[in-house]
């Protein structure tokens, strides 16, 4: 196609993005909508709202909330006039997830808010409808995509404690098993068979391919904050990258998302071989250990190493296994210009040379355009909660203002004081050698013997009791 048609075919995708805004993201069934609207709500917050939360001095918990949308007004009209921030329109973790109500590590959300009798019988309400009705969804991905909302939701409930971490009373306790019952029979309703999943992965590889086709994303050029750089099937196709593979038990991002996602890292490291930089990592690990980010002395990597972690969803199978969707909820890339040395570089997201490039899943374009895989950059300079749940209010490890810009939320995490290797969390991880091992056997997720990439919940999760 020629550069003039690209053109015009970018600047209609943009009028499709602003037209379809508003429009259903699911098509199967208006109640499937309705579950999207109650368990997903669009976060629309006050700004400063969740340091208000954390430093506790205003804290005041309204008990008398219908929705989502109203608890939000009344916190800020606590707080004060500040201007509500739209973050996302399309989110992928459920604001109702919060480190807030953490309980035993598992990340949920408190009572009264969910749990409030009104939240509870509309969930039970739209369940119920579903479970009469055929569905009939639009595509696999449709179906997926919905039983990872339903999951979600379900987990939530199962782990969801009171904010004061004080017994929930007997009423409480009651529609908390209520609802965390529909949304059960519905997940099993929805789970997938052999040939869903056969289709599924197909479908997503099929569309990988035309993405590169069609060139959607920028494969090679890092180093240019104007183009969408993401060369995902490169690093899942081990073509120049290297997978960082250690166990999911010292993964953050696995423990955190609770084993409702797959973890994967890789790095590019231009001018080495396999060997050199496995090599690399198992001699910095071994130096420094979890002191990689704290020393100034970790040897440099290359020029140009591009690192990129990447988050898939989780599916739900018919025989009771759980297995990768890999269709990518989350990628993240950081980029280095040069080795260690920091140059002035105002093109670059931190000013010293690093470039950052953030994807999330977006359902909608994922459903009406699955060569976009269905990921949407967030730009260095957009509003996000600070923290892994990008899209939630993370009430209680925001350190400051609970929202901030992209470029911000990396740099705060991963290099406030040093510069390319020294930012680099997992090689604190040791390497995993075995490459027999499953990386996912920490207590999330238990590998199922002779039943490749199959798993069962683990003892973390004995409680969701979806293993059958
Ligand atoms: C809450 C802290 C935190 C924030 C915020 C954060 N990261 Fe990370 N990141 C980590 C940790 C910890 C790891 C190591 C992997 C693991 O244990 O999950 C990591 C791993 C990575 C990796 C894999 C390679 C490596 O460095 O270990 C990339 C790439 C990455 N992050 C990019 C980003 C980008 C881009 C942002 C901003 C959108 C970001 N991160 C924000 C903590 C954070």
């Amino acid at each position: 196609m020629s550069n003039l048609r690209w053109w015009a075919a970018g600047i209609l995708c943009i009028g499709c993005a602003q037209f379809l805004h508003g429009q259903p993201i699911y098509t199967f069934s208006t109640n499937g909508q309705n579950f999207l609207k109650i368990a997903f709500p669009t976060p629309c917050i006050k700004v400063d709202i969740s340091k208000a939360y954390v430093e506790r001095t205003n804290l005041f918990i309204p008990t008398n909330f219908n929705n989502i949308v109203d608890g939000y007004s009344r916190w800020g009209d606590i707080v004060g006039s500040l201007d509500a921030l739209k973050i996302r329109d399309d989110t992928t973790e459920s604001y109702w997830l919060s480190l807030l109500g953490q309980n035993g590590g598992i990340s949920c959300m408190i009572e009264p808010r969910l749990l409030s009798e009104t939240n509870t019988s509309k969930i039970i309400m739209v369940c119920s409808n579903l479970m009469l009705e055929k569905l009939k969804f639009s595509s696999i991905f449709e179906k997926a995509l919905f039983q990872r909302d339903v999951f979600q939701l379900y987990y939530v409930f199962i782990n969801c404690t009171n904010f004061t971490k004080t017994p929930l009373n007997g009423s409480t306790i009651d529609r908390k098993n209520h609802t965390a019952s529909a949304l059960k029979e519905l997940l099993n309703r929805l789970r997938l068979s052999e040939t869903d999943y056969g289709i599924l992965t197909n479908a997503f590889q099929k569309y990988l391919a035309q993405a590169i086709k069609q060139r959607r994303f920028e494969d090679d050029d890092s180093f240019n904050l104007s183009k969408n750089f993401l060369p995902l099937a490169q690093a899942i196709y081990g073509q120049d990258w290297n997978e960082m593979r250690f166990a999911a038990s010292m993964n953050r991002h696995f423990y955190q998302y609770g084993g409702r996602s797959f973890i994967r890292v890789f790095a590019r490291t231009p001018g080495w071989s396999s060997q050199q930089f496995y090599s690399y990592w198992d001699n910095v690990n071994k130096s420094f250990g979890g002191y990689v980010h704290l020393s100034p002395r970790v040897p440099p990597l290359p020029a140009k190493t591009q690192l990129m972690l990447v988050r898939t969803f989780t599916v739900l199978m018919e025989d009771g296994t759980v297995a990768d969707s890999t269709i990518p909820e989350e990628v993240l890339i950081r980029a280095f210009v040069t080795t260690n040395t920091v140059n002035l570089d105002r093109n670059s997201s931190d000013y010293r040379g690093t470039y950052y490039f953030d994807y999330k899943l977006n359902r909608r374009s994922l459903l009406k355009d699955a060569a976009s895989l269905g990921l949407v950059r967030i730009l260095d300079s957009e509003a996000i909660f600070f923290g892994f749940y990008q899209d939630v209010p993370d009430l209680k490890a925001a350190a400051d203002a609970g929202v901030v810009s992209m470029r911000y939320s990396c740099i705060d995490c991963h290099a406030l004081v040093h510069f390319g290797s020294g930012t680099v969390f997992s090689l604190e991880r040791p390497r995993l050698k075995d490459i027999a091992a499953d990386p996912y056997s920490g207590d999330f997720l238990k590998p199922i013997a002779g039943k490749n990439s199959r798993y069962t919940f683990g003892k973390l999760n004995e409680n969701l009791e979806l293993n059958k």
